[in-house]
């Protein structure tokens, strides 16, 4: 059975499929085909969104879910990684992680015979990229021939994002200081893949004509607080920021959003935003990717 672990382990149409079925499943309703399926969800960050749409859209497939949160649990900490999923396997049909190690994360996956969701780890957030492109194409009508515009951090959903950028050959602008980079694997795997992928500190040339400005918070979860913030101050999206975009496009930011900080409030909450349209599609996307693992 399929995990879901990250977007370039995905070909296009496994990708596509699942954001079709999204869509359908948005209009008319789903099945309840996880009738008698137990799923674990393990969360040892905050989420408000990723879990409680998993929760939600589990019960709405008939299914039921059992919850571990940080003061439940801990990978390795009472007993091995490998004891620890030959124990699980047992009980539940699958199980959705939201973690810090994305390597404990795969070797957990690779132990387990249950499918595995990443819902997030500090490398990816492939589900909130999936929800993305849904987003995305219930705007413009398709995902062919599109500019991309990251500004800020590059951080787990900017990883999902190039992933994805990859896959549609979508044009990507990472604008972002110029000491801060997705890591020397990413750029080798961009290189291997032949992305079109451009890390520029020039937000103008990232924004102007651009389908979809993106942006995520400075601070992730579990970074250091006391990372420095000032240098992300240019790569803010404001008023001016959107207006260099092209008529159609629009504005997505996975939420939790920080206003005045990596936001303007009137970009947030201005015509070009489609943030509550992105939070809802988390629902329906990933009980599609459910639907994928069990296939
Ligand atoms: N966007 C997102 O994953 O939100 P949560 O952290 O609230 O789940
Ligand atoms: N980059 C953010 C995403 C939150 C959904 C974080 O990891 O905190």
């Amino acid at each position: 059975m399929p995990n879901f672990l990250d977007i370039k382990d995905l070909a296009k149409d496994q990708l596509d499929q699942i954001i079709s079925v999204a869509q359908e499943w948005k209009l008319k309703g789903s099945s309840n085909f996880l009738e008698k399926k137990n799923i674990l969800m393990i969360f040892e960050k905050p989420s408000l969104r990723t879990r409680v749409s998993f929760e939600v859209g589990i019960s709405q497939l008939g299914g039921t879910v059992t919850n571990l949160n940080s003061l439940d649990f801990k990978f390795g900490k009472r007993e091995s990684i490998f004891d620890t999923a030959k124990v699980l396997e047992r009980y539940v049909d699958m199980i959705i992680i939201r973690s810090f190690d994305h390597l404990i994360l795969k070797e957990f996956a690779s132990i387990v015979n249950v499918p595995v969701i990443n819902a997030l780890t500090d490398f990816s957030h492939p589900c909130q990229v999936a929800a993305d492109l849904l987003t995305l194409k219930e705007a413009h009508g398709s995902l062919i021939d599109k500019k991309i515009s990251w500004f800020g951090d590059c951080n787990n959903v900017t990883q999902s994002w190039i992933e994805a950028s990859v896959l549609y050959d979508f044009r990507l602008f990472v604008a972002c200081p110029k000491n801060v980079s997705p890591g020397d694997e990413t750029l080798r795997w961009i290189k291997e893949k032949q992305g079109d992928v451009t890390f520029t500190d020039d937000v103008c040339l990232a924004a102007e004509n651009s389908d979809c400005i993106l942006t995520d918070t400075w601070v992730s979860m579990g970074e250091n607080i006391n990372k420095s913030i000032e240098k992300f101050k240019p790569f803010q999206v404001n008023e001016k920021l959107i207006s260099l975009a092209s008529k159609k496009a629009i504005f997505m930011h996975c939420l939790p959003a920080h206003r005045n900080f990596e936001v303007t409030p009137e970009v947030l909450e201005g015509s070009k935003s489609v943030v509550f349209e992105e939070a809802e599609n988390r629902l329906h996307v990933q009980k599609s990717i459910i639907k994928y693992c069990f296939s």
